[in-house]
C-alpha cells in the first residue's frame, strides 16, 4: 500500500470516527488497508470503496483505528457518585424507572458495571435499562458475551457491586440478572444520540476526537441527557469548556456535568412544539412539526427551525436530510458529512422506489441520490 493511499485511508478513518489525525495509529492502519488491499483485489478499489462508504471498508478502517481499553468499575468515584447523588435524588422523586447509557462502550465491562451499580442500590420496583453502544461490531460481539478474562476485572477497578455469576479456567461470566437489563447496539457517536437516559457515560473516547467532530458529539450527548440527567467523562476528555446548558458537579475533576431540572421556558409557542424524546418514542407523528420547522425556514426564523428538527425522531428519514441540508447551508462542512452518511445508512434498509413519507411522499432513492449527490461534491468528485 502506497504512502500516498494510506493518507487517503487516515482522513476517510478520521472522518468516519471524529479521530483526530495525530490520533490514527499508522501501522494498525497499513495493517487493515493491506488485509483490504488483498480482499478488493487493488488499492484503487480500496480507496473507491472508501469513497462509496462502503460498509465493509468504513468496518475495517474503524476496527483498526479504534483503541478498546476497557475494564470494571473503571474510574470508581464514578460509581461512588452515582450511589451517593442520584440514587438518594431518584429514591425521594419516586421514580419508577432508570436508563442509562454506555457510549463508547467497547467490550461491555462500562456497560455491566453500569447496570450492577444500578441493581445493587435501586429498589426492586423500579424498572432499570442500560444501553451499551459501539462503532465496532467485534465489541459488541464481546459484549453481548459476557464472558471476561481477569484483565477486565484488575484491581484498579475494584468490584463495587456484583457482576458475576461464576468463574472456570480464569473466565468469568456475567449474571444473567444482570445481562436482561443490558442491551447493545451499533452507533456512531457523530450521529444523533438513542434516545434520552438519565445516566450517559462517554468516557475516554473523546480524548481521541478532533476539536470539530467532539463538539458535535458534545451537542449529542447534551441533547441525549433528561432532566436531572448526570453526563460522565473520562479524565482527559473534554479540553473545551463544557456546554453552557450543564453544570459542572464539583470537585472539576470528577468531569461530571448535570441538566439542571428547572423546564426550559417556550420561547414562542405557549404550547411547547419542541418536545423532549420520551415522548416522540411514544409515536408523535413528525410530519407536521417537520412542516412547521419548514415554515420557520421560510420566515428566516432558523434557530426556531434548528430547535424543532433536532426535536424529530432521528429514524425518521427526511428530518435527517432537513437537518443535513441545515447544516449545508450554514457552511458546516462536517457536520452536514456526517448527517449525510446517517442519511446514506437509513436508505440502506430500504428499497430504491420505496416511498417515504414526508411533508412530501418521495421515494427512498430520492434520499440516497441528495446525500451521495452532497458527499461527493464535498470529497471534490
Ligand atoms: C478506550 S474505549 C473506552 C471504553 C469505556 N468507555 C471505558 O471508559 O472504559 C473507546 C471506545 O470508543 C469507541 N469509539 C471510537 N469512536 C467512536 C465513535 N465515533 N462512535 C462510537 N464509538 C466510538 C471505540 O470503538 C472504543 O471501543
Amino acid at each position: 500500500v502506497t504512502q500516498a493511499a494510506l493518507d487517503q485511508l487516515a482522513g476517510f478513518a478520521a472522518s468516519f470516527t471524529g479521530f483526530s489525525r495525530e490520533a490514527i495509529p499508522e501501522p494498525a492502519l497499513r495493517k487493515a488497508a493491506e488485509q483490504l488491499e488483498l480482499q478488493c483485489g487493488s488499492e484503487d478499489e480500496v480507496l473507491l470503496r472508501a469513497q462509496r462508504h462502503d460498509r465493509e471498508v468504513i468496518h475495517a478502517l474503524c476496527q483498526a483505528v479504534s483503541v478498546g481499553e476497557t475494564f470494571f468499575f473503571r474510574q470508581p468515584e464514578h460509581f461512588r457518585f452515582i450511589a451517593s447523588t442520584m440514587v438518594p435524588q431518584w429514591t425521594a422523586e419516586r421514580r419508577s424507572e432508570i436508563t442509562a447509557w454506555s457510549a463508547g462502550c467497547a467490550t461491555g465491562e462500562e456497560t455491566y458495571s453500569l447496570a450492577a451499580c444500578l441493581l445493587d442500590l435501586l429498589p426492586a420496583d423500579v424498572t432499570i435499562s442500560v444501553l451499551g453502544t459501539d462503532l465496532v461490531e467485534r465489541n459488541l460481539t464481546a459484549a453481548r458475551e459476557g464472558n471476561y478474562g481477569a484483565w477486565s476485572r484488575r484491581a484498579s477497578g475494584p468490584m463495587l457491586h456484583p457482576v458475576f455469576a461464576d468463574t472456570t479456567a480464569g473466565r468469568s461470566q456475567v449474571l444473567p440478572r444482570l445481562q436482561k437489563l443490558v442491551r447493545f447496539a451499533p452507533h456512531n457517536l457523530l450521529e444523533p444520540p438513542p434516545g434520552m437516559f438519565d445516566l450517559v457515560f462517554c468516557r475516554n473516547v473523546l480524548v481521541y476526537f478532533a476539536p470539530s467532530a467532539a463538539a458535535i458529539v458534545m451537542k449529542h450527548l447534551m441533547r441525549s441527557l433528561g432532566p436531572g440527567g448526570a453526563l460522565f467523562f473520562g479524565s482527559m476528555d473534554v479540553t473545551q469548556k463544557h456546554p453552557e446548558q450543564l453544570e459542572a458537579v464539583r470537585p472539576a475533576e470528577l468531569q461530571i456535568f448535570r441538566r439542571p431540572v428547572k423546564k426550559e421556558v417556550p420561547k414562542i409557542a405557549p404550547q411547547p412544539v419542541y418536545r423532549p424524546l420520551p415522548q416522540q418514542r411514544t409515536g408523535l407523528d413528525p410530519i407536521p412539526l417537520h412542516t412547521e420547522a419548514l415554515l420557520f425556514i421560510e420566515r428566516g426564523n432558523k434557530h426556531r427551525a434548528q430547535e424543532i428538527l433536532e426535536s424529530l425522531p432521528f429514524d425518521y428519514l427526511p428530518g435527517l436530510l432537513e437537518r443535513a441540508m441545515q447544516y449545508v447551508r450554514a457552511g458546516e462542512k462536517t457536520a452536514a458529512a456526517t448527517l449525510m452518511r446517517a442519511v446514506l445508512r437509513r436508505t440502506d434498509q430500504l428499497q430504491a422506489e420505496e416511498p417515504v413519507t414526508g411533508p412530501e411522499t418521495l421515494p427512498a432513492k430520492f434520499y440516497r441520490d441528495s446525500a451521495l449527490t452532497y458527499l461527493r461534491g464535498a470529497q471534490g468528485k
